[in-house]
């Protein structure tokens, strides 16, 4: 076990982990950041913000959808319930869910920015006063123990399309460790991002307001703070693409002007138009994520579509529990 550091912003992520992933991340040819690393206070700000904007339709769209959604989960899940949320964030998407569902007894939120999760955590708590809330700081692409109680069924949830931001078959992995977190007879309900017009994609990560192109440039100056550092930021410009072959949205910070910089002893050169590749946000048709449910041990129990096949959420049930 790597020992945990409290960094002043009070986000608990592993000092060493982020000092490897950056110097690693950054001495590349083709130079990444990991996007876990948005969600300092100051990035979690910004994604809110991101979620309220005209063009960012993911989410509105889903949170659109999931009153419809928790209407059937709730005639379809009867037993008590502990629910798991991968990646929490606001938690602004599990209300439907507990104003719907009855026997959920349990809420166990994961986010990897303590801080903010414990906001959202006491507002939560002051909506839903009978509700057993156990917020988790943690990082969910990793396994986390989660204190459930032992006599409830677990039902994970993992809105936002966040699974589009693993490759493919990190996303296999993904599915296959979280039924393991969750154990037999558990579902998973997921929101899953559909493949649409690259326009649409388009202003969707590239917002007139300059909000997304923020939030991507947060990231550098969190390097800069950590490392104590010198990365030029408006060097930086945010660039978004549609990746029609790989289907996925590609986001990158493009450096405009060649600079060196110091991290800790560690030089890093920045030549002009080479660029830091920070996310993907994959896109799947119902089809390809049923496949991809299919092959990580899930069956697909149920599955809803936001209008013109916006946005999908899926409702996925251990296969495990057929054998
Ligand atoms: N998980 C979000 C998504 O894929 C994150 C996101 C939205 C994002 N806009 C961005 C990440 C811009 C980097 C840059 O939709």
């Amino acid at each position: 076990m790597q020992q945990a550091h409290q960094f002043q912003d009070g986000d608990l992520v592993s000092k060493d982990e982020f000092y490897e992933h950056v110097i690693r991340g950054l001495s590349k040819k083709n130079k990444t950041l990991h996007p876990k690393y948005f969600y300092d206070k100051k990035g979690s700000e910004y994604f809110d913000q991101i979620c309220q904007l005209d063009e960012y339709y993911p989410y509105k769209t889903e949170l659109a959808l999931l009153p419809k959604v928790a209407r059937s989960v709730a005639e379809i899940l009867t037993e008590d319930y502990a629910l798991i949320e991968f990646g929490a964030g606001s938690l602004l998407k599990v209300e439907p869910l507990l104003e719907h569902v009855r026997g959920i007894e349990q809420f166990i939120p994961i986010d990897i920015s303590g801080e903010h999760l414990r906001d959202a955590c006491s507002q939560l708590s002051a909506r839903f006063p009978a509700l057993h809330v156990h917020p988790v700081e943690g990082d969910f692409t990793q396994q986390v123990a989660v204190p459930c109680a032992e006599d409830l069924q677990r039902i994970g949830f993992f809105p936002g399309s966040t699974i589009g931001n693993f490759s493919p078959s990190e996303a296999q992995n993904f599915l296959q460790q979280a039924r393991a977190t969750l154990g037999p007879n558990s579902y998973l309900l997921i929101g899953v991002d559909t493949k649409k017009s690259p326009a649409c994609l388009h202003r969707a990560y590239n917002d007139a307001q300059g909000v997304t192109a923020a939030f991507n440039l947060n990231i550098l100056h969190r390097v800069n703070q950590h490392f104590d550092a010198n990365i030029d930021v408006a060097k930086f410009e945010h660039y978004a693409f549609y990746n029609a072959t790989k289907g996925c949205v590609e986001m990158h910070l493009v450096c405009l002007h060649s600079h060196e910089v110091v991290l800790d002893e560690v030089s890093i050169n920045f030549t002009a138009g080479e660029t830091i590749h920070t996310e993907s946000s994959y896109k799947y048709t119902p089809q390809e994520f049923g496949t991809l449910a299919e092959s990580s041990g899930w069956h697909v129990h149920s599955h809803w579509l936001a209008d013109h096949n916006m946005f999908s959420v899926f409702l996925l049930q251990n296969a495990e529990t057929f054998v």
